[in-house]
This record gives C-alpha cells, sequence and structure tokens, in this order.
C-alpha cells in the first residue's frame, strides 16, 4: 500500500537518538524527527515509514526545549555540517556521554568499572584543523526561481551529489581560512576560471584544502584542479601568496579522474616545504597534505594525555595499532623500551618514519599492512609480547581475527580508541572474555555534530 504522509500535532520528543534526531512516540509508534530535541513540543510532518519506525521532519515548534539555543552559522540547516548547532553545548555533551553509556551496556553488555565524564571541546567553534571545501557551477539556491547554474565554493549540500552551498563565513575554521575562500572564489570570478561542472565531469577549479596547526600558527593550502593550465594556476597562486604571506605552504594537485579522492595524486609544492608542523607537547609532527592526523588538535592532545596517563609507568614494549602517521606511539614513547607501529597506508607510514627522525627517536619501527596479515603470532614472537596495546581502528572497528589474536596476545593493558562506540561495544565483549573493562572516558572531538570518541582501558583478569 502506498504511504501517504500525515501530520501528527503536539508531538512531545522523548530523547535524541544516535545520529542526532529527536524520537518521539505516538499511539504504537516510533518517530524519529530530524531537527528536533528533547522537550520540544512540536507538529511533526511524517513523510516516510520504515520497516520498525517513522520518519517526520518538523513543521512547527509549539513550545521549544529550555535545551534549545540558536544556530549560529547562516548556513544552518543548508550545509551538512555542525547540525547539532541547535542544541545547546552542555546538551550536546549529555547527549553524547549516553549514547557511549548505551553502547556499551546494549550491545557490549558490559558494566566499566569507572565512567568518566565526557572531556567537552575548548573550543566549540573553529576547532578543526582540516577541512576540504567544493567547487561547483550548480550552487545551492535558495529561490527556487533563480538560474539553475551559479558557481559557489563550500561544502555538498545533504542528498544532493551535484549542489554545493556556497559558504561567506564557516565557523570550523580560523578567519584568516574565511577570508582566503573568499578571496579566491573573487579572483576566479573576476578571471573567468571555470568551476567544476559535476554533471558533465569538467572544469578547473575542483576543491580546495586547508590545513591548520593549533600550537604552530602554520597554514597549508591546496587547490585541486580538474585540469592543468599551467598559467592560469601560477597567476592565481600567486596572487594568492602575495595577498596572504601568512601561508606557510601552497600546493596544487591535478585531478583529472571521475571521483574526487585524491589521496593517490602527486602535489607540487609553490611555496614553503609542501607540508607543515605540529607540536603536542615535546613532540614534532610532519604533516602532509594527505596525512591523517586528528582534526581537533587541541582535543588530540588531551586524549594522547589521558592515554599516556593510563600506561602511568614505564614499561618493556608497546603496540601502537592503526597507527596513521605515528602519533599516538611516538607521543608515549618516552614510556616504552619499544613501540611498534602498524599501519595500512604507505605513506602514513612514510611519514610516521619521518615523525621518528625528526623527534630523533630510534626506539620505535613501524610495519605497513593489513591489520590481520601483519599481526601474526610469528611477527609477535619476533617483535616480542607487548606490556600495553594501543589501538585506534577506523569506524568500522577491528576485524574479528584482529580482536581473537588480542585475546591470544594476553598483555597486561589494552588502551581502545574509538570514534563509533556501537562497534567499539561489539569489540569489546569479546575481549571481555579475559579483560576486565576497567574505565570508559569518551571525548567531544567535534563539537556540533552527533560524532563521539571514546577511550577505554582493559586490564587483563
Ligand atoms: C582512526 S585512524 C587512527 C590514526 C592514528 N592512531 C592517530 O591517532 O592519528 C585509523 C587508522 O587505521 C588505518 N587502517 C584502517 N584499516 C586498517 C587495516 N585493516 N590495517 C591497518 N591499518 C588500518 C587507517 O589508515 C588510519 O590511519
Amino acid at each position: 500500500m502506498k504511504f501517504e504522509p500525515f501530520l501528527i500535532e503536539n508531538l512531545r520528543i522523548e530523547d535524541l537518538i544516535s545520529d542526532g534526531r529527536g524520537l518521539a512516540r505516538h499511539e504504537d509508534r516510533v518517530i524519529m524527527i530530524k531537527n528536533a530535541i528533547p522537550e520540544d513540543v512540536i507538529h511533526a510532518w511524517v513523510y516516510k515509514k520504515q520497516k520498525k519506525y517513522f520518519e517526520a521532519e518538523v513543521k512547527e515548534i509549539i513550545s521549544p526545549s529550555s535545551k534549545r539555543t540558536t544556530a549560529q552559522c547562516e548556513h544552518f540547516g543548508i550545509c551538512g555540517g555542525c547540525k547539532l548547532q541547535y542544541l545547546n553545548y552542555d546538551t550536546q555533551l549529555q547527549f553524547k556521554q549516553k549514547q557511549v553509556e548505551d553502547a556499551i551496556l546494549r550491545i557490549g553488555k558490559l558494566q566499566p568499572k569507572t565512567v568518566l565524564p565526557i572531556q567537552g571541546s575548548e573550543k566549540t567553534f573553529f576547532y578543526r584543523n582540516k577541512l576540504e571545501f567544493s567547487f561547483s557551477s550548480f550552487a545551492w539556491k535558495n529561490d527556487k526561481n533563480a538560474p539553475d547554474e551559479w558557481n559557489a565554493l563550500g561544502f555538498h549540500v545533504p542528498n544532493f551529489w551535484d549542489k554545493v552551498v556556497n559558504i561567506e563565513k564557516c565557523y570550523l575554521q580560523n578567519e584568516l581560512v574565511n577570508k582566503i575562500r573568499n578571496a579566491i572564489r573573487l579572483y576566479a570570478l573576476e578571471n573567468g576560471l571555470t568551476f567544476y561542472n559535476p554533471r558533465e565531469q569538467k572544469g578547473f577549479l575542483r576543491n580546495l584544502l586547508f590545513r591548520t596547526t593549533e600550537f604552530t600558527h602554520q597554514l597549508m593550502v591546496g587547490l585541486i584542479l580538474g585540469d592543468s593550465l599551467p598559467e592560469k594556476q601560477l597567476k592565481l597562486v600567486q596572487f594568492i601568496t602575495d595577498r596572504f604571506p601568512e601561508i606557510t605552504t601552497f600546493i596544487t594537485i591535478i585531478n583529472s579522474k571521475k571521483n574526487d579522492s585524491y589521496a593517490d595524486l602527486a602535489w607540487e609544492v609553490h611555496k614553503g616545504e609542501g607540508y607543515i608542523y605540529e607540536f603536542l607537547e615535546d613532540k614534532k609532527f610532519r604533516i602532509s597534505p594527505l596525512t591523517f592526523f586528528q582534526t581537533n588538535s587541541l582535543q588530540a592532545l588531551k586524549l594522547y594525555q589521558t592515554i599516556k596517563s593510563w600506561i602511568s609507568k614505564p614499561v618493556e614494549i608497546i603496540y601502537d595499532l592503526y597507527a596513521g602517521c605515528g602519533s599516538i606511539g611516538i607521543f608515549v614513547s618516552d614510556l616504552a623500551k619499544k613501540v611498534v607501529g602498524i599501519e595500512y597506508v604507505p605513506s602514513a607510514v612514510i611519514d610516521a618514519e619521518h615523525n621518528l627522525k625528526i623527534n630523533q627517536l630510534h626506539h620505535l619501527e613501524y610495519f605497513a599492512g593489513d591489520m590481520s596479515k601483519i599481526l601474526t603470532s610469528e611477527f609477535i614472537q619476533k617483535q616480542g609480547k607487548p606490556d600495553v596495546i594501543i589501538t585506534d581502528p577506523p569506524r568500522a572497528g577491528m576485524d574479528e581475527k584482529v580482536v581473537k589474536r588480542l585475546l591470544e596476545i594476553e598483555a597486561e593493558t589494552i588502551i581502545y580508541v574509538s570514534c563509533n562506540p556501537s562497534t567499539q561495544a561489539r569489540d569489546l565483549q569479546i575481549l571481555a572474555e579475559k579483560y576486565v573493562l576497567e574505565a570508559i572516558h569518551p571525548f567531544d572531538m567535534f563539537p556540533h555534530t552527533h560524532h563521539v570518541e571514546n577511550l577505554a582501558l582493559l586490564k587483563l583478569k
């Protein structure tokens, strides 16, 4: 039977679900509502039926929740970022804390000995050290009658693969980045440079990357171009680097592929070294245009400090699994005689090895490859049994084979860093066969989003 959208009046929101939507019940139905928060009373427009619940949007707020606040950003609601801006920050933190605790209890079926309160972010705006904007010849338009084609530089609009909302001011990175981005857009318009046409897959200007540092105040600008037009490229780079001497390094990448990913492409350096450098306490890190580095540097520092405090005393061997450019292993390396890192992406391992050199560290070694293939019993025999394992997998969590391997290794301590409480809880449940969950400590790395990071401390029974 065809679903007919319908209105529910005076619906009271009870809770928030993990993707940030409000949850309410009406008769025997569960309803998920975009942009609604606990204690709101709303008229809801139910537009979709899923197997177990209905999806709705706010038609009218009848009585706003006391947890509501005004979103700062003028692009809020259209741009896909910072979706929880209308929720006051304390409530965002409570929501994230509950999300982690629920996952550990519901999915992991575990009760941690200690549940630490979430570490809120010192900066709730301007906290990101990496942002990527897109050029598009199809701007999002608020006015339906506006011409379809208009050049925009900003973020993709959710559910519209070809539409980009033009961003005048983004609250995620400092004001200088806003100025540079707007200057590039203006220069491009005045000089007739083409913005990427995602439907025809052609155009000169494609993406714009900014990487900043918190403690060394460096700035990388990366321009990703759909075409090689050396003269136009040089003039644009010259204009921007002359106007903004604060730019530490400027690189360009030519991406004439059909997809936007440029992780496999070479870059050309026009100013500086093509790298920027960040300090976390006394350790220095080189960041290339493609290196993974925790996106909120101030929070990363607190996270790493907590990991270090959980190791607490000098040990023989630490394993740093899913090591990226080696940042966690290097940060805690003073506590170990030997650190062994494993990471999938070869260029990240090259970065990690470079970071060893610039920190004059000789007791760390990195191995490139898939975790389940590298972390074998022969490998462990050769490298030595670790006292501490730090594991920081991607959102999908660890492969079951890897979790089972951790059970075989029987390290005294495991510290599990996760950006997805559900997959972490799943893995912790398997580890519970031999480990006690001593503590969990959520961290808010991404204010105004539903994302949460969680640290878990496990001790061998
Ligand atoms: C969340 S990041 C952690 C990076 C690092 N620990 C840090 O704090 O900067 C996860 C890392 O796991 C790596 N990775 C993903 N799948 C992997 C696999 N199967 N084997 C080894 N490393 C993998 C990714 O390349 C990425 O660098």
